[in-house]
């Protein structure tokens, strides 16, 4: 087949491939694989974050780390932001970014960023959630449940009952609340049914739920037994959660990070930066902008894909525990 005939029908098939298939097929009596290959490679793009554009993304942790910047990312790519988290200060710091973001993306449609104060292990709050979206932004289209922390590395005999609790509230009651909250209202009180009619994903028979699980979510290791635990949890409630919507066009996402430097391992060492930066030493960590890379890409696939699970690890991790760090010279 002539260049000339490929770069024409190439052209016209971005627009009817369906015509143009069957044209060849008649003009060469087959339905040659190549040109076809050629064909779809053509139409494939890379990362087409079209479908992004006029979404709206509620994000819990928003204010740091890698909910900070997935916020931003879904700026630059048209959406519209729900923020939460529970420092205000910060997390208003980080819509300016996302507005910044955008701006500097030229793009016409989404654009509007809310901060919304939300502790998720705080049921009260969770309840009268809703009420403190702006109307215009109650349809979420995307739900990422990001919020999450860890604290110590303490061995079971030596754990603080509050801490336990404190991470079960927080990376496993938070986040189902807030899914029920999405996928289907379960308030009994009129008012609020009548605000979930809008923002009920399976009334409205779309949505994506994304849940951050972690490495630990797959693996327990030693000094970490209830944050493994809370993120084994997470994996159960996705697996069954995209099981139980099967028969819906609503996905379920589990992005499971291994080591992101943020904000994280400063809290579980309490505050202690030094020891935080240990976790690091030697090699090169997955940054917050590469787990919001896997988040965005998980939420543009087109409707009839659901990237089940990501698990996501820097290079020289290859588990919870081997990893290879570079000998100080
Ligand atoms: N970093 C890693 O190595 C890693 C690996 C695997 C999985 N993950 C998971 O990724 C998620 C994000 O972690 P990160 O690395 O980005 O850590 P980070 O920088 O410490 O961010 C954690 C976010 O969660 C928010 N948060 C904590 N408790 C909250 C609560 N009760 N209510 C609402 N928001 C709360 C924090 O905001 P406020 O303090 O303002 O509330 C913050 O925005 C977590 O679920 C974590 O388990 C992280």
């Amino acid at each position: 087949m002539s260049l000339r005939l490929i770069r024409s029908c190439s052209i016209s098939c971005l627009r009817r491939p369906d015509i143009y298939r069957r044209a060849l097929f008649h003009s060469t009596g087959s339905s040659n694989s190549t040109f076809l290959r050629f064909i779809a490679t053509r139409n494939m793009s890379v990362f087409n974050a079209s479908r992004l554009i006029g979404k709206t993304v509620l994000i819990t942790g928003a204010s740091s780390g890698i909910g900070a910047a997935t916020a931003i990312l879904f700026a630059k790519g048209g959406s519209n932001v729900i923020l939460t988290a529970r420092r205000a200060d910060v997390l208003q710091k980080v819509a300016d970014e996302c507005t910044a973001a955008h701006k500097a993306a030229g793009m016409q449609y989404g654009g509007k960023f809310v901060t919304v104060q939300l502790d998720v292990s705080d049921k009260s709050q969770i309840n009268g959630f809703l009420e403190k979206i702006p109307a215009d932004l109650r349809e979420v289209d995307i739900l990422v449940n990001n919020a999450g922390y860890v604290v110590g590395v303490d061995k079971v005999g030596d754990l603080s009952m509050d801490n336990v609790e404190g991470m079960f509230s927080t990376n496993v009651f938070g986040l189902i609340a807030l899914t029920q909250l999405l996928v289907k209202g379960v308030y009994l009180n009129l008012r609020l049914q009548l605000l979930l009619s809008f923002v009920d994903f399976k009334k409205r028979k779309t949505g994506h739920v994304i849940n951050l699980g972690s490495i630990a979510g797959r693996e327990a290791y030693a000094g970490g037994s209830i944050y493994c635990a809370t993120k084994h949890a997470v994996n159960a409630f996705t697996g069954a959660l995209m099981r139980e919507l099967v028969d819906t066009p609503i996905r379920v996402t589990e992005i499971q990070p291994g080591m992101v430097e943020t904000e994280f391992s400063v809290t579980r060492f309490r505050g202690d930066k030094s020891a935080a930066d240990k976790v690091y030493e030697g090699l090169q960590p997955l940054v917050a902008e590469d787990i919001a890379e896997e988040i965005v890409w998980a939420a543009s696939r087109p409707p009839h894909v659901n990237l089940a699970e990501v698990f996501v690890l820097p290079v020289n991790q290859a588990s919870a525990t081997l990893n290879y760090r570079a000998p100080r010279l």
